[in-house]
């Protein structure tokens, strides 16, 4: 099993997970991150960490999307391990709906 992250990230993007994943299998887009279900240790302390509730473990039904989806988005994205500040407007998007369809972006973002 893996954790992934699952689309109310997109455009909320605290960065919380970041800092608490004892493999730093975390990777960033400009919008929203995804982990690496390879690099996964199934820890689990990154998922209560997430304020937008938007890491789940992939035990949960329906999520095999978002396992293929976080794959894809590893292993184009770099590497993130340290948190940076959140959008300014990152609340106003926690539970919006169709995120993915709407807002998400492919293009990568900083990494360390
Ligand atoms: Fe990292 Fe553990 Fe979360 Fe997997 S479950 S992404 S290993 S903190
Ligand atoms: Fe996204 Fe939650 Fe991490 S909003 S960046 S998965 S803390």
């Amino acid at each position: 099993m893996t954790y992934v992250v699952t689309d109310n990230c997109i455009r909320c993007k605290y960065m919380d997970c970041v800092e608490v994943c004892p493999v730093d299998c975390f990777y960033e887009g400009t919008n929203m991150l995804v982990i690496h279900p390879d690099e996964c240790i199934d820890c689990g302390v990154c998922e209560p960490e997430c304020p937008a509730e938007a890491i789940k473990a992939d035990t949960e039904p329906g999520l095999e999307q978002w396992v293929a989806f976080n794959t894809e988005y590893a292993e184009k994205w770099p590497n993130i391990t340290i948190k940076r500040e959140s959008p300014a407007d990152a609340e106003e998007w926690d539970g919006v709906k169709n995120k993915l369809e709407t807002q998400f972006s492919p293009e990568p973002g900083e990494g360390d």
